[in-house]
């Protein structure tokens, strides 16, 4: 086990969830309460036999106000309290369900998680942003408080459906573009380790993508300016996740290969580079033929989406693997191309 701190938050990379209590110090909690994905209690439930826990069903549908308030009401049936200690034990959408209740339960209580989705463990769980959504707005409604551990199993990799093991991917590739070429180098060389989720290669790269993400948070928590770089291929990732329900991590993909080569300038990113990366998401199952989708209502729904607050657009893009920049684009020199 490798324990990475940023801020003040231990992540266990690599630990037992058996350990929870040996790991963080519980004594002082008048209870653990457990907020679960339905799968991951459904595919572990001998796992979760040592504390009460509420049930969380799978979907991004639960991101909302409204079962934030059932949970409420849960946890004040189980008899919860300003001491008890809440832990999410699933994907980011459970992450981001647990923060904002944490947040937010008579106030504020202490939380941590336990992510079981690839995406979760090396992304949603890290950085202390929690929400939930309203009507079409994702994560419009929400909080910045950071976990007080995160506890990451790697055994509940074991049962992850490979599109949601892909979507970890795009995250994990989109690390090594904007931060470390040596790491894209080294994900290059173990595709087939990483495929069949090898432990020891799976265990390096959960690690080294957490040091990642933790580092930047760690800069610049309420995204004032570093850590607008871990939005590299989000722009237009999200507009094709809301136009056209594609997973996030698939929509990443496309919106890695829309920034790297539609929205390319001189000076930017070599096209061999541009290659390796499109080969790089495509050998582990991510789209990136963007072609096949109406590119130009993509650019109108983003270029909507922002218009509102100035005519520039800022897109993170690589000067090369390994070192990404915000750059400034005039949103006419857009819709002109
Ligand atoms: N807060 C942040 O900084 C941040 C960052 C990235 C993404 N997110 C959010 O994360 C969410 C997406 O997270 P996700 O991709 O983990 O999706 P998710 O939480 O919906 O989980 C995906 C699916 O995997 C299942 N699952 C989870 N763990 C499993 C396991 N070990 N075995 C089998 N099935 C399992 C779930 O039941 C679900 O059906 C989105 O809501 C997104 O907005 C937040």
């Amino acid at each position: 086990m490798k324990i990475i701190h940023y801020k003040s938050t231990p992540v266990f990379v690599d630990g037992k969830w058996e350990d929870l209590p040996k790991l963080v110090d519980i004594s002082g909690y008048s209870k653990v309460i457990l907020v679960i994905d339905e799968n991951v209690f459904r595919l572990w439930e001998n796992r979760f036999t040592q504390f009460e826990y509420l049930i969380v069903p799978s979907g991004e549908e639960q991101k909302s106000l409204v079962f934030v308030e059932k949970l409420v009401q849960g946890l004040i049936a189980l008899g919860a309290d300003r001491s008890t200690l809440l832990v999410g034990v699933g994907g980011g959408v459970v992450c981001d369900i647990t923060g904002f209740l944490g947040a937010v339960f008579m106030r504020g209580i202490d939380f941590g998680f336990a992510p079981t989705t690839l995406l979760a463990q090396v992304d949603a769980a890290i950085g202390g942003k929690n929400g939930v959504n309203t009507g079409d707005y994702k994560n419009m409604i929400g909080t910045i408080v950071q976990p007080k551990f995160i506890l990451t199993d790697l055994l509940f990799l074991n049962t992850l459906p490979v599109i949601e093991f892909a979507n970890g991917m795009a995250e994990i590739i989109k690390h090594g573009c904007i931060a470390d070429a040596t790491y894209f180098s080294y994900i290059e060389s173990n595709v087939e380790a990483i495929t069949k989720r090898q432990l020891d290669v799976l265990r390096f790269v959960i690690q080294r993508s957490v040091e990642i993400k933790a580092s930047i948070v760690a800069q610049d928590e309420r995204e004032s300016g570093l850590r607008k770089l871990l939005n590299y291929g989000h722009t237009f990732g999200h507009a094709i996740e809301k136009k056209f329900g594609l997973p996030h991590g698939y929509s990443v993909s496309l919106g890695i290969m829309l920034v790297n080569t539609l929205v390319v300038i001189p000076q930017n990113l070599k096209a061999d580079e541009s290659l390796r990366i499109r080969q790089l998401l495509a050998n582990f199952g991510l789209p990136v033929n963007y072609e096949e989708y109406p590119i130009k209502e993509l650019l109108e729904l983003v270029l909507h989406d922002k218009k509102r607050l100035s005519d520039e657009l800022h897109l993170i893009t690589l000067k090369t693997i390994g070192q990404a920049e915000i750059v400034p684009f005039k949103i006419d020199k857009l819709t002109k191309e």
